[in-house]
């Protein structure tokens, strides 16, 4: 498999920029809301190969992105461990505490693959489906923000029980810690061996995590776990998103073993570029919001990103899931002027 996608993962400075967007198949989409109508529940939409391939393969088939992302979601992990994950409309996901102290056994572990199989047989079929010169990228979340959801049974505002375990150096925080990175680690295998070319752990709630423990709970994990991949022959180049954690990146990127870095848009790329190491492909980051407004102000803020990136490897992406909101005709434009086409 080469590809522009592949090939800027793996620190070529191609003459073209890849790109893809993070939520790239989701409800700003017609044809996903569609399929989506068909599958009221969320968890067995996920779960369904053929339609999970289908709404992966419409934004390739619409824009022609350089890579793919296999439609999942990160708490298929949570689900997987029998947590009860389920999505309420207007209310995001909702799943089981585990504030009540109840564990993840070694059974649960065991069976964990087993439940998640649909997610590989799509993935195997996405591949088969989609042209060489296409990545496609399977995902999980990493640790800390999988253990948010675990700790608060849904969305938060402030993490308030994980924070407060972090801070109680709580015993039953460094278990987690460590089964939630063996069970991530098993899922990305899973994915690996069914297809996937790339793998992408987003960390999208580590910017909750008081500095001085960035190290243990966002750094470490990511660690251990391309340790794990690696110990199992798993080879695919591997990119990291720790959303909002700003100076933490150029420690997440020295003592990291990722080919990638994933970079919100509140992070400054002439900064990035300066400071981050060169062998670390960086990727990001238009301001979702930047596509409802479209016109003049996005093309600059394009511009900018292009410029910024010049000369080294950059896939481009935006700074966090593009929302419901966009309109089609901004994302065609923005593909357009990434590409140096006129739309
Ligand atoms: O296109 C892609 O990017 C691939 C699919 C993908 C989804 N979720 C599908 C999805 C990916 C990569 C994710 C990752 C994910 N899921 C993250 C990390 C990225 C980020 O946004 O920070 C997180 C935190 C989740 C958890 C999650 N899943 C939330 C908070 C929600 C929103 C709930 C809501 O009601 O809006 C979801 C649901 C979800 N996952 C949707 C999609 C397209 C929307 C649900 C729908 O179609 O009804």
């Amino acid at each position: 498999m080469t590809g522009l996608f592949l090939d800027t993962l793996h620190g070529q400075a191609a003459r073209e920029r890849p790109i893809w967007l993070m939520r790239q198949a989701g409800r700003y989409l017609a044809e996903y809301r569609a399929v989506r109508a068909s599958e009221p529940d969320f968890i067995s939409f996920c779960l369904n190969p053929e339609k999970a391939v289908e709404v992966t393969l419409q934004p390739i088939d619409r824009f022609g992105f350089d890579a793919a992302i296999i439609f999942s979601d990160i708490l298929m992990v949570p689900w997987a461990l029998d947590r009860n994950v389920h999505f309420v409309t207007g209310e995001g996901p909702k799943l089981d505490s585990m504030v009540r102290g109840d564990e993840i056994t070694e059974s649960l572990m065991d069976g964990m693959s087993d439940r998640l199989s649909p997610v590989a047989e799509a993935i195997t079929r996405c591949r088969a489906a989609l042209q060489d010169d296409k990545a496609l990228i399977g995902f999980a979340g990493a640790p800390w923000t999988i253990i948010t959801y675990l700790l608060e049974g849904g969305s938060s505002r402030d993490f308030a029980t994980a924070r407060r375990w972090l801070w109680e150096n709580d015993k039953r925080f460094d278990r987690l810690l460590e089964t939630v990175g063996r069970a991530t680690a098993d899922f990305l295998t899973l994915q690996a061996e069914a297809g996937a070319d790339a793998l992408m752990l987003f960390d999208s709630w580590a910017s909750a995590v008081p500095a001085h423990l960035r190290r243990k709970v966002v750094i470490d994990p990511v660690n251990s776990i391309i340790g794990m991949l690696r110990d199992r022959g798993v080879k695919q180049p591997v990119i990291g998103f720790p959303k909002g954690i700003g100076e933490g990146l150029v420690a997440y990127c020295n003592e990291t073993d990722l080919q990638g870095v994933g970079i919100d848009h509140g992070v400054d790329l002439r900064w990035a570029a300066e400071t981050l190491p060169s062998h670390i492909t960086l990727q990001g980051n238009l301001d979702p919001l930047s596509l409802i407004a479209g016109g003049d102000a996005m093309a600059c803020a394009i511009d900018d990103i292009l410029d910024a990136m010049a000369g080294r490897p950059h896939i481009f992406n935006l700074g966090h899931g593009i929302t419901p909101e966009t309109p089609v005709s901004h994302v065609h434009d923005l593909l357009a002027r990434v590409r140096g086409e006129d739309s």
